[in-house]
């Protein structure tokens, strides 16, 4: 099977609130090892489904202790305040100093359909935070103020370019407004 791609920004998938996983089965476990191996790969420590193109609840994730992965998160609580240096595989090469809460209390399914509750502070809350942010559509540049996310899509932009070759790919000229 061919690889995972990972979605980034400006695929319209990045932008839909996802849906509630209402069953988990021998397919989404599939699913979930393939978008293991897209995280290593990357590398990154998270992954969410709506990042492959897949618009349900669910994500992966491996701080160092083994892969995870928790279906239909919720946060029950969160207190504290903590900013750190952020980053996201579908915003390629750019982070920000994000505020989250530094402390939650998450409640979850596992691949077996268990609940299961987490208490997670630190790096393992705010990744927490920030995949359960894919599933609700939202982005880094959300939290960025206004000159930071005009820069921010300056870059992406010329990313975008640098990806296809150049300002103008075949085709280009049929697209103007
Ligand atoms: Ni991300």
């Amino acid at each position: 099977m061919a690889p995972l791609r990972i979605r980034v920004y400006g695929d319209p998938v990045l932008r839909r609130v996802a849906e509630d996983v209402d069953k988990v089965d021998g397919a989404m476990a599939d699913l979930c090892r393939q978008m293991l191996t897209a995280m290593y790969e990357a590398p990154g420590i998270g992954l969410a489904a709506p990042q492959v193109g897949v618009s349900q609840r669910f994500f992966v994730y491996d701080f160092g202790e083994g892969p995870g992965v928790l279906v239909n998160p919720e946060i029950a609580e969160s207190d504290g305040e903590w900013t750190y240096n952020e980053g996201c595989l579908s915003v390629p090469e750019l982070s920000w100093e994000i505020v989250r809460p530094r402390r939650i209390h998450l409640r979850a399914y596992d691949l077996d359909g268990g609940e299961v509750g987490i208490e997670a502070e630190d790096l393992q809350a705010r990744l927490f935070q920030h995949e359960m942010d894919h599933l609700e559509g939202k982005m880094l540049l959300d939290y960025l103020d206004e000159d930071q996310r005009r820069e921010a899509k300056r870059i992406l932009r010329r990313q975008a370019m640098a990806a296809r070759g150049g300002p103008l790919g075949p085709g280009d000229a049929l697209t103007l407004p």
